[in-house]
């Protein structure tokens, strides 16, 4: 269903009155590069609303100084033609000013659950992306948004950023998309050489034979230190860790659904992935 009425427009004005058009509103925001996961989530936002608009954005405050800002792929003709080919209603792609009208407020503060993890090792990503999200909520005001699973802690901080404001956004995600090996569809993936190509699929198939592990029974503590010997031998490990999914802490007899994250560097490509599953 191809909509080749797909309304483009980067202006806070243009998106009030997009948005005053009516109907329920399902909001999917991107820093483009879009792929089958992006497809995914907005394939879930048309089932949730009558409207779906997508922004493209890429968002300053969510990259450190020595990370790849520069580098993100901005690939605008191609975004806008499967979005397009997706049936998107809206495609928003403002400028920065247009999103930090006063700038970034580096002091943005989103607690505890920003800081561990991802958080340790990207201490500026999650008052980055809670602050841009927030931003964008109060320009979209959307109805549902939709966010995807494979950046589970990303998810659970918006969960939370929305609880705090007390905003009236139902938040919905969407599971991992993942290429026919196993490996999580992300942007970065076309930063991976052929080679490293090869071996990154490894992440996926480790950790979901450590979930098998934990659900027959194994130790958590001792299986977790033997996957992180046997990722080892592929990857540089930022962390893998296996946690309470609904609080992302440690795992307690009251625990009904455990995550395990992992991130891990191959060269300099960052990949993150992690499995939810019922313990
Ligand atoms: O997941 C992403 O692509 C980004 O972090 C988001 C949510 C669009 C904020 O910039």
């Amino acid at each position: 269903m191809i909509n080749s009425n797909m309304k483009i427009i980067s202006s806070m004005s243009e998106m009030k009155q997009w948005r005053g058009e009516g109907g329920k509103i399902a909001f999917v925001p991107t820093m483009g590069g879009v792929h089958r996961g992006h497809l995914a989530l907005v394939e879930l936002a048309q089932k949730k609303a009558d409207r779906v608009v997508v922004s493209v954005f890429v968002n300053p405050a969510q990259f450190g100084e020595n990370e790849d800002f520069a580098e993100y792929p901005r690939t605008l003709d191609a975004d806008l033609a499967l979005l397009a080919g997706q049936g998107v209603d809206c495609v928003f792609m403002p400028d920065v000013r247009e999103v930090y009208p006063q700038g970034v407020d580096a002091g943005f503060e989103v607690g505890e659950s920003g800081q561990i993890l991802c958080g340790k090792t990207r201490p500026h990503f999650f008052n980055g992306v809670a602050q841009v999200v927030r931003r964008l909520f109060a320009i979209v005001r959307p109805d549902v948004a939709v966010f995807g699973q494979k950046d589970y802690q990303q998810l659970m901080v918006i969960r939370q950023m929305v609880e705090a404001q007390a905003l009236d956004i139902e938040i919905l995600s969407a599971d991992t998309v993942r290429e026919s090996d196993g490996l999580a569809i992300s942007t970065r993936n076309q930063y991976l050489s052929d080679e490293q190509r090869q071996v990154a699929p490894v992440l996926y198939s480790m950790l979901d034979e450590l979930r098998r592990h934990i659900l027959a029974g194994g130790d958590i503590i001792n299986l977790t230190k033997q996957t992180r010997k046997a990722l080892e031998k592929h990857f540089k490990i930022d962390y893998l860790s296996v946690l309470d999914a609904n609080t992302l802490s440690a795992i307690t007899g009251n625990t009904g659904k455990i995550a395990i994250l992992c991130a891990v560097f191959l060269g300099s490509t960052r990949l993150i992935d992690n499995i939810i599953f019922k313990g």
